[in-house]
Formats: C-alpha cells, sequence, structure tokens
C-alpha cells in the first residue's frame, strides 16, 4: 500500500491505542472513587477504542501493509473532578478527529480512495463522540458540584453505556 498512507494509518492506530489506554485510566480513577456508573461507561469505552485500533490493524495488513504495534505513553491517572475527567475526554477527542481528518487529506493527495472509503467511519463515530461527550458536560455544567446531583449523574452514565454501544455498530465487521 502507499508508505505515506501506511505510515499515516499507523499514527491512527497509536492515538486509538493511546485512547483506549487513557479511558482505562479514567475508568479505573472512577472506579476508585465510588463513581461506578462512570466507570463502567469508561471501561465500555476503552474496549471500543481497542475496537477502533483493531479495525485499523486489520485493514492496514489486509492491503498488504504492515501494521506495527506501538509503545504507549502512560496515560494520566489523577483526576481533580468528573467535569475534569470529560473536559480531558472532549479535549482528547477533538485531537483524534483532527488527526482523522488530516488522515482524510493525505488519503485524497494519494489518490488512495479505497482507504479514503474506508476512513469514513472514523470521520462518523468522531462526530458521534464529540456530540456524546459536549452533552455530558452540559449535564455536568447544570449539576455544578451538588453532590446529590452528581449521585443521579452517575447513575444516568449506566443509561449512557446504551448510547456508546449503538453508536459503535458496524455491520462491515
Ligand atoms: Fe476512536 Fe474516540 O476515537
Amino acid at each position: 500500500m502507499n508508505k505515506r498512507v501506511e505510515a499515516a494509518l499507523n499514527d491512527q492506530i497509536k492515538k486509538e491505542a493511546s485512547s483506549s489506554q487513557y479511558y482505562l485510566s479514567m475508568a479505573s480513577w472512577a472506579e476508585s472513587n465510588g463513581l461506578n456508573g462512570t466507570a463502567n461507561f469508561m471501561y465500555t469505552h476503552s474496549d471500543e477504542e481497542r475496537f477502533h485500533m483493531l479495525k485499523l490493524v486489520k485493514f492496514v495488513n489486509e492491503r498488504g501493509g504492515r501494521a506495527e504495534v506501538p509503545q504507549l505513553e502512560k496515560p494520566p491517572h489523577e483526576f481533580k473532578n468528573l467535569k475534569i475527567v470529560f473536559e480531558s475526554l472532549l479535549e482528547h477527542e477533538i485531537g483524534v478527529t483532527a488527526s482523522i481528518n488530516n488522515l482524510v487529506d493525505i488519503c485524497l493527495q494519494e489518490k488512495d480512495y479505497t482507504t479514503h472509503n474506508f476512513v469514513q467511519w472514523y470521520v462518523s463515530e468522531q462526530l458521534e463522540e464529540e456530540a456524546l461527550a459536549r452533552t455530558i458536560l452540559d449535564k455536568l455544567n447544570l449539576i455544578g458540584t451538588d453532590s446529590g446531583g452528581m449521585y443521579m449523574f452517575d447513575r444516568d452514565m449506566e443509561n449512557s453505556l446504551i448510547q456508546v454501544n449503538n453508536s459503535n455498530e458496524d455491520p462491515g465487521q
């Protein structure tokens, strides 16, 4: 496959793997702070990011390239509060979206329309993930520092799992 596209796909593999680690770290923080709904949400989100990574690995290898398993940096593991957790998640996803957009650009420059088509799944996925993170942050802004509200929020996160799972359904897999 085109070497520039292959390098960009491998870079994206690292970003998805890093996302998975980051959300796993958030899950662990939430679980150890009694926020089990948020922890479940983050554990599921972490699994979804691993799925995003695997989808890329398989695509690169099936097209005659070589997917590389990257070395990852240790993600942050301490968070001041829930709002900071979700602000960090949104900021991280905005960075991933920029990376996907860059990948789309490279596909077009290299006239790799097959990969361009493949990457469209990630374009839609980023749109949904950013929207979900913004909705969650809107809720947290409404709650403020009220502990009763925080308890209700954490219970709501159990229901949000459905949204995350649905957003990752892929009939092509
Ligand atoms: Fe797979 Fe949330 O980026």
